[in-house]
């Protein structure tokens, strides 16, 4: 039985994972040429692996569940247990993902409070400690996220991305590059996917946030690192079967969704200038509220069919995304900037 769509008039602004494949997405995975890609034999994985490796210019890629696992399987790539991985204090990577990099690979994270999780190359160089100093927890690697999900969206500079990346090749520190939603990066800015993927060494990039597929990422680096990040996975229990199916519905994305995410940074800007938020601090497709009520403002707007995500008491965030039209994005910002 196909899942039921949702009422027609609600709005759900609470993420850009809450996507429903559509029609076109369905009928690509319907007609996936699969096979068991443990034994590296699903036509469809091997072609995703093959094109993502390529759009970042890095030689390999592997298909993971989550952008958690690839996350977590990159970092470990560049970090041995025992050593740290250096990141914003609002990063992915810490705040939301269980503690995955201690408690599972024994990894140590340590974190520096950025500005609003805008990367400031200066400040990370100097908090990294050298691994050949047996008083010091040796620093193996920096995490970058781009775009910024807890930053509301925001799209790491170039320049501090360049001056990281010359200052880590030189001191043997790696970048591990959270780009969930590097996509919208680079719609936004224009910078090529390959200018990025070349300013990291491991990179997990996910399809089911913008791109709107049910489930899928893809961690890319060098060939050598990916045969290591394929056992990273069997031992997570991330080897998958026949899931062509999956990776069909990203080539899809990559096919159909890529171009339009520049509608969700325009349906942002609309929220943006109708609820009084700086449309200059609106990057790509994520609006924050801050200092409201959020518990009313969040009660209040789904009553009347939008939903929206409470960060915090006082703030609320706003993601638009594929199921969210013009006519939609309009009625959400009716509703709420009523309440607001
Ligand atoms: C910036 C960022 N990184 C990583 C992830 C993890 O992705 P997943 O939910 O697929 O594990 C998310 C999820 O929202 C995210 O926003």
């Amino acid at each position: 039985m196909p899942t039921p769509p949702p009422p027609a008039e609600l709005v759900d602004l609470r993420s850009d994972t809450v996507t429903r494949p559509t029609p076109g997405m369905r009928q690509a995975m319907a007609d996936a040429e699969v096979g068991d890609d443990v034994y590296g034999e699903d036509p469809s994985v091997n072609a995703l692996e093959e094109r993502v490796a390529a759009l970042f210019g890095h030689e390999a890629a592997l298909f993971v569940p989550s952008g958690t696992m690839g996350n977590q399987i990159g970092m470990r790539l560049v970090c041995e247990p025992g050593q740290e991985v250096l990141c914003d204090a609002d990063a992915h990577v810490v705040t939301y993902e269980m503690g995955a990099a201690a408690a599972i690979f024994g990894i140590s994270t340590r974190t520096v409070v950025s500005d609003g999780g805008r990367l400031d190359a200066d400040q990370l160089i100097a908090q990294v400690r050298p691994k050949t100093d047996w008083h010091l927890t040796g620093t193996a690697a920096i995490a970058v996220e781009n775009t910024h999900n807890r930053g509301g969206g925001l799209v790491q500079p170039l320049e501090e991305l360049r001056k990281l990346r010359d200052w880590t090749r030189d001191a043997g520190v790696a970048v591990h590059l959270d780009g969930a939603r590097i996509w919208n990066a680079h719609v936004a800015s224009g910078v090529d996917l390959a200018t990025y993927g070349g300013l990291a060494d491991t990179a997990s990039v996910c399809f089911s946030k913008g791109l709107g597929t049910p489930v899928g990422s893809v961690l890319v680096s060098s060939a050598e690192r990916i045969a290591a990040a394929r056992l990273w996975r069997k031992r997570l229990g991330g080897g998958m079967r026949q899931v062509g199916v999956l990776a069909a519905a990203c080539s899809y994305a990559l096919d159909h969704n890529l171009g339009r995410l520049a509608e969700d940074h325009e349906h942002a800007q609309l929220l943006a200038k109708r609820l009084g938020v700086d449309p200059a601090s609106v990057q790509t497709n994520i609006v924050i509220l801050d200092g409201v009520n959020a518990p009313v403002v969040a009660e209040g707007a789904k009553a009347q069919g939008v939903l929206v995500s409470q960060v915090s008491p006082r703030r609320i965030r706003l993601v638009t995304n594929l199921g969210v039209d013009r006519n939609a994005a309009e009625r959400a910002a009716d509703v709420l900037a009523a309440l607001v």
